[in-house]
């Protein structure tokens, strides 16, 4: 479509695919994470990773998927490093069981991409019986950045590399509730599309809140979030029946994964955007968030929020 090939001031376009958009890069010497690299755009996100060099770890919450997915890539890519490991991110005691196994494992970490998501219709709690949205999409991930940060701090400290930290989030951020987050009312049964386009708030509040804390420090790591566009993949799986007939029928306007996982890498591996931190990526260029997913006192009371719920008692 005509308005997919409209180029921001990046030089890319929604029509521009991961392969494009890393063209010439070299990410030898990388090492990246990408959560909910078993399907849709972090399996893209993986493949074009490696493609580039880069040592994949694909945390992954099926390993015999995460296996599948990295055995298809290898037999394209025959010099693709990538590891599979188990993350559940719904689960506090699992994204501790994997800090710990990627710790142990003594590899550096220059890019985390916290990529995974759930969309369900149905109220769910997770393993620490905190909303299934919130605790997939956002709180797994806050968790899951602070373990690694020290890593990637000595990672960036020792190869002179700046780290990335890389938010999926999505426009649905702006669907959420008109406070931003219901922080008293977390648990409360509402609407799932404003529990999934919370969540989505929360991971860009994150970059916001992180990203100030980063530059106040003096750490040479970034962290920026994007919207990835419509794009054709599993993520409507667990919504409704007619929810799948319409992304059926709107595949034909949306962008295929190759296009979807364009963003992700951009911001992740593209010298345009060194330096650059707490900001809001779409289509390869910079976006505008809403004003909530602005708001830094709303950041600083989600992330003090966070740290309630993640430290241990
Ligand atoms: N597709 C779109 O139009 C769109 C638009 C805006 C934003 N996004 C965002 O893009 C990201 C990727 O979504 P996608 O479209 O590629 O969907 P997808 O194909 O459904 O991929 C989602 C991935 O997340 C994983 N995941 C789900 N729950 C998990 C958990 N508890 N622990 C670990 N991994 C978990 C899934 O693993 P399993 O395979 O084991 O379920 C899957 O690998 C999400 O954050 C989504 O919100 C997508």
């Amino acid at each position: 479509m005509w308005i997919f090939e409209r180029k921001g001031s990046s030089g890319f376009s929604a029509s521009t695919t991961a392969e494009e958009v890393t063209q010439g890069i070299d990410g030898t010497s990388l090492t990246a994470i990408v959560t909910g690299a078993s399907s849709g755009i972090g399996k893209e996100t993986t493949r074009v990773l490696a493609l580039r060099g880069v040592h994949v770890i694909m945390a992954v919450r099926n390993t015999n998927n995460g296996k599948a997915v990295k055995d298809e890539i290898v037999k394209e890519i025959s010099a693709a490093k990538i590891e599979v490991m188990e993350l559940d991110l719904s689960s506090m005691a699992s994204v501790r069981k994997f800090a710990a196994e990627f710790e142990a494992t003594g590899l550096p970490l220059n890019i985390l991409i916290n990529n995974a998501g759930v969309m369900t219709l149905q109220f769910m709690l997770s393993k620490d019986e905190i909303e299934l949205h919130f605790a997939t999409n956002y709180l797994g991930h806050f968790l899951l950045t602070n373990l690694l940060l020290e890593t990637m701090k000595r990672t960036a400290a020792k190869s002179h590399i700046e780290g990335r930290i890389v938010n999926v989030s999505s426009v649905a951020h702006k669907m959420g509730y008109h406070e931003g987050i219901q922080f008293n009312k977390i648990n409360e049964d509402t609407s799932p599309y404003k529990k999934y386009g919370q969540s989505k708030l929360a991971n860009i509040l994150h970059a916001g809140e992180l990203s100030r804390r980063l530059k106040e420090e003096g750490v040479p790591i970034t962290i920026n979030s994007l919207h990835p566009g419509i794009v054709v993949t599993d993520i409507l799986r667990h919504t409704s029946f007619y929810a799948g007939i319409i992304f059926g029928i709107g595949k034909y306007f949306c962008k295929n994964v190759q296009q979807g996982a364009t963003t992700t890498c951009y911001v992740a591996l593209h010298p345009q955007v060194k330096g650059v931190s707490g900001e809001y990526f779409a289509d390869c260029n910079l976006s505008q968030a809403s004003s909530l997913a602005k708001d830094s006192e709303l950041a600083k009371k989600l992330w003090d929020f966070s740290m309630n719920l993640t430290t241990p008692n």
